[in-house]
Order: C-alpha cells, then structure tokens, then sequence
C-alpha cells in the first residue's frame, strides 16, 4: 500500500462503522487497500476453488467460513492500521475499534522485537556421559553450525538469517541417567521457520550421533519462543485516575492469580487468534507459546501488566509472537494474501508488532469494561441479535425481538436464549391474532 493510502485510513476510520456491507467495500476499494477483482471476491463469499483445500490438507469435504471484520483506529508508531480479524466470537472487532479509538485520541503504542533467533530441540534421552558429550560438541560447534547452513539453511544464509548457535542443556531425570537437549537458535527472516528449523534439527541428528557417540531420541522445534518477543507498549496520557487504578488493580488480579491470568490471556488472544487466522498464520503454535511464556516462573501469569504512571497508565504486552510472511497459508490461500494487503505490513516483524499491539488494546478494552460497566452490557447488546437468530427470528421479526430483548437487559441485567424465545412466540401470537 502507498503512503498516500496509509494517509488515507484515517478519514476512512470515521464513520466507518456506521456503513453497510456494500458502502465498506467501496471505501476500503476507494482508498485502494482492495481492487475491484477482490471487492468481488469478497462479495462472492471468498475462496470457493476446493483444489486449493485439497493441497492443503485431507480427506477434504469443503471449506469453513469464519466471519471477516476489520477493526478500525489502530495507530502504532504513528501508523495507521486497518485491521483484518477473522472471528466468530460477537463484539471482539467493535471492542478493539473502540479502544484503538480511546488509545489514538489519548495516547500511543509502541511496538518492539527483542531477539530474532527461533529454537530447534534435539533430545538425547539417556547420555552414558554428560561431561564427554558437552565437550564433543563444543569442539564441533562452529563446524555444526557451518554444515547446518550450508546444507539446510542456506536460503536464510542468503537472506540475512540462518543457524547461528548451538547451546547444550542438561535436564535431571529421577532415575540417575542424564537427559541431555541441545538447542539450535537458528534466524528465520520472514518465515515463521518451522519447516526449515526441523530439517536443520533433523540433518544434525547423524553428525551428533557420531561426533558423541550418544544417540538422538527425537527433534524438534520448540514453541517456546523466549529469544524473540513481541513488547507492546500503550500509553494513556489522559485518563480518569478512578479508572486507571482500577484497570491496575485488574491488573495486579491476573499478574497474582492463574484463575484470572487464564481468562485475562483468553481475552488478549481474543485480540491476537482473529489476525492469526485472517493472515494464514499458524495460531496453535502461536497459542501454545504465549502460555507457556506465561508460566516461565512456574507459575501461569498474565502476558499484559497495566500500572499507574502519574496521570498517566501504562500497558505493557510481551510474549513470544511467531507469524510469517512469506511461505506456507499466508502466501497461498487469496483471503490471507487479501488480509495482509488489507494490513500493509511487509516482514514478519511488523506483523507481530501489529498483533501484539492488537492484543494489549483488546486486553484494554475488556479491562475498562470489566471494572465499570461489565461484560454483560458491551458484549449481550450484540449478543442480542445472535440470540434472536438462534430463536429462529426471521428478519422482518428481527427488529421488534432485538428492541424487546434490549429492553429486558435494562431492567434485569441478564439475558438468555429462552428470553429470545418467550419474546418471539409471543409475537408469533399476537400477529396470527
Ligand atoms: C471474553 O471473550 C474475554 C474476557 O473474559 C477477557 C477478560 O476477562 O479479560 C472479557
């Protein structure tokens, strides 16, 4: 995308949400972030071609279709970003536009990578000789490190990346034998890695062997990211103090207890899965890595920690985000290639800067919400509407079950399915009468 289109975004972040399906695809087609042939494609419900499925996995018997949103007002490091989310879950996209929206208008994100090595595992499960073991290779280190990216990784080499060390971990079994693991740190550019890190892991399995004498149990790259971090970090220069210490105190619940850690996490992936998804990324991983970052001390914590600066509050976002742009879903499948033209990012490190700025302004939004108004009120007004379809509302009932159910919630503060019911068949009686 052009700068000029970047300029653009923020007249198209006004009012955007206020548009029709059609008068959304005309403005993002009129800013340039979609053509014409994409506008249609949307239109005609995306990717239908099933060969494309069919090299992707097996025993394929079509595709499933997730909701597509963009989420509007976000600005990280003075960039506009219009954000593609590919989600089910009702009030995740207004809630990010809405506290992107607070963010902008009040304050910053900044977003950061620490670190740019991936890691590889390979597993000695019984070494006869530890000390013996360690010494081999580190003698062969360099020539380990030489042959790995010469052999295996030499179109990172060619880009700036590749293997670049070897680290050696004992690990204590309780039956006396030693368990040994090495570690190959290995810089992937803009591929998440996986591939090519496996291959490096399984072509040094045979010259470990040798070099040692001890035998490789398996190999495998590691989920736990913890030399490459995403940091967020997301200031609010003007903010009620009342407020701001109850979103630290949110806060200190979720650093404190793993009860709450869990849901707090759930509600930033809620802000994180939704890009994952839209870019082709692989989010499993991605999940497996941010909670076990979350338990490096030994105990399941919050990835975000939100303090009191002054009149200021300050959030801070860091986990490991692994996303690629270039190889895999992303650059094969025309919805993932749409979402990243759609986001405008062009290395695997501002997609993950993106992400996890994404994450802690959702991580944000449900704080506020959650230590003033509730969840009830932002999220079962827009639960409305599905609860009214699930009753089987047809769309010339929809408005009247949708004011009812609306106005059950004012005054009871609660609502269910069965209300969507109730309200329906009453309806239903009133208008056969
Ligand atoms: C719901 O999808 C997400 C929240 O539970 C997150 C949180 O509690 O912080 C609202």
């Amino acid at each position: 995308m052009s700068q000029t289109n970047k300029n653009k975004l923020s007249d198209l972040f006004s009012g955007f949400s206020k548009l029709n399906y059609n008068e959304r695809l005309k403005a993002l087609n009129d800013v340039g972030l979609i053509n014409d042939g994409e506008q249609n494609y949307l239109k005609s419900g995306g990717l239908q071609d099933i060969s494309l499925a069919e090299k992707f996995v097996e025993n394929v018997i079509g595709y499933f279709q997730l909701p597509l949103g963009v989420a509007t007002n976000f600005n990280i490091d003075g960039q506009d970003y219009l954000i593609p989310m590919a989600v089910e879950e009702t009030s995740i996209i207004a809630a990010a536009s809405k506290t992107a929206k607070w963010v902008r208008e009040n304050g910053s994100i900044h977003a950061e990578i620490k670190g740019k090595e991936i890691i590889g595992q390979i597993q000695f499960a019984k070494v006869k000789n530890f000390e013996a073991f360690e010494k081999a290779i580190l003698q062969q280190k360099n020539y380990l490190i030489e042959i790995a990216n010469r052999e295996v990784a030499f179109g990172l080499v060619n880009r700036g990346g590749g293997v670049t060390d070897l680290q050696i971990r004992k690990l204590v079994r309780d039956d006396g034998y030693s368990m040994a693991v090495i570690h190959i740190l290995m810089d992937p550019c803009d591929a998440m890695g996986a591939n090519i890190m496996n291959q490096v892991c399984e072509y040094l399995k045979e010259p470990l062997q040798t070099f040692t004498g001890e035998k490789v149990t398996m190999c495998i790259l590691s989920n736990l990211v913890d030399t490459k971090l995403t940091c967020v970090e997301v200031v609010l220069n003007k903010i009620d103090p009342e407020l701001a210490e109850k979103i630290e105190e949110a806060s200190l619940f979720a650093e404190l207890d793993s009860y709450r850690a869990a849901t707090n996490n759930k509600g930033v992936l809620n802000g994180i899965d939704p890009i994952l998804i839209a870019t082709g990324n692989d989010w499993r991983a991605v999940e497996a890595g941010i909670h076990a970052y979350a338990s490096r001390d030994g105990q399941y914590r919050s990835v975000t920690r939100w303090r009191k600066d002054g009149p200021r509050l300050i959030g801070r976002f860091e986990a490991p985000i692994i996303v690629g742009t270039v190889g895999g879903v992303t650059t094969l499948h025309p919805s993932a290639k749409l979402a990243m033209k759609i986001l405008g990012v062009n290395s695997s490190n501002d997609l993950a800067k993106v992400i996890g700025a994404v994450g802690l302004v959702q991580n944000l939004g449900a704080l506020r919400a959650l230590t003033t108004v509730g969840i009830i009120e932002g999220h079962m007004k827009l639960h409305i509407k599905n609860l009214s379809l699930g009753a089987g509302a047809t769309e010339k009932e929809m408005p009247f079950v949708v004011k009812q159910l609306e106005e059950i919630l004012a005054l009871r503060k609660r609502i269910s399915l069965s209300n969507a019911i109730d309200v329906l068949n009453e309806l239903r009686k009133q208008t056969n009468h």
